[in-house]
């Protein structure tokens, strides 16, 4: 019986922790897996579905062309479908109203990707 009331405290008390535990600091990871998966892939090599086709973020020359500064307004800005710029005539999304802690944390994990292979 004290065992089993021991069990109950320890169930109860992951219970309690377990949400904090996971949320855990926020990261560029969370960010980008909230905002980014969709289109340019769980591990930045490309669309998950074919409904959305974006260019695969890993090796890509435009954002290791890009400083901090440059790609942050880049995301902000987005590149219309119709920008002469854009490639695949698909719209690159605007993340204007993302927080800048954010934005930083997303900056820094998109420049860890073009840097991976
Ligand atoms: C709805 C789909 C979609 C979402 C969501 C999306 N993107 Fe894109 N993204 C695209 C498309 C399509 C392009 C290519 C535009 C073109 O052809 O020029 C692109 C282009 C880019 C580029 C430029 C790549 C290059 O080679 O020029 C970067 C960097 C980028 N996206 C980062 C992100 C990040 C970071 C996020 C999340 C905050 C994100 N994208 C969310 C569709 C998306």
């Amino acid at each position: 019986m004290k065992h089993r009331t021991a069990f109950c405290a320890g169930i109860l008390a992951l219970a309690i922790a377990a949400p904090t535990l996971a949320a855990g600091p926020r990261t560029g990871a969370t960010v980008y897996y909230e905002n980014c998966t969709n289109c340019h892939g769980d591990d930045g090599k490309g669309p998950r579905t074919i409904d959305f086709e974006g260019p695969a973020l890993v090796g890509n020359e435009f954002v290791k062309g890009q400083d901090d500064k440059e790609l942050a307004e880049f995301l902000r800005t987005g590149r219309p479908a119709d920008d002469p710029a854009n490639m695949l005539r698909l719209e690159m999304p605007a993340f204007k109203l993302m927080s800048d802690a954010d934005m930083k944390l997303l900056v820094q994990y998109v420049h860890k990707l073009a840097e991976s292979n």
